[in-house]
């Protein structure tokens, strides 16, 4: 009996837990959603209607990894001069991304509504 009563605590805790990340992530990627109507992300990128100035974002985030993508973010000048992928990215596309400033949240955000975008 006690065994079973352990096992069904273990459980809802587990099933707690999976909430709250699910319900975190979804209200991270909704703040990750306005900041890119309000950064001006869409003056240049689509999700998955192609491209405009910049790539469509649609699927971004199976092409490069979140640590890239951190980075990309918060040093975009610098990776568009040291870092190969970007390198080669700005040949194909000719402009290059001005340096956005975004704080470490508003790029977790973003990322996340691009993975929410992903699944
Ligand atoms: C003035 C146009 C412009 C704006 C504004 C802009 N981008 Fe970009 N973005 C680009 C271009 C062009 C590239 C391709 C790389 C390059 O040429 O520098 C790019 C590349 C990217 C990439 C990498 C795509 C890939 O295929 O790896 C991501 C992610 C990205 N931008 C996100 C954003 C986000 C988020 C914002 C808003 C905070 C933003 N961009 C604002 C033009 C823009």
């Amino acid at each position: 009996m006690k065994k079973i009563i352990v096992t069904v605590f273990t459980l809802s805790l587990m099933a707690f837990a999976a909430y709250a990340v699910a319900k975190g992530s979804g209200a991270s990627a909704k703040k990750g959603a306005q900041l890119f109507m309000t950064k001006g992300c869409t003056a240049c990128h689509t999700i998955g209607k192609g491209k405009l100035v910049g790539p469509d974002l649609k699927g971004v985030t199976k092409k490069r990894t979140v640590a890239w993508l951190k980075n990309w973010l918060k040093n975009t000048t610098k990776m568009q001069a040291t870092d190969p992928t970007a390198k080669k990215l700005l040949q194909e596309y000719n402009v290059p991304m001005p340096q956005q400033s975004l704080s470490d949240q508003d790029i977790n955000d973003l990322i996340d509504y691009f993975k929410s975008n992903d699944k």
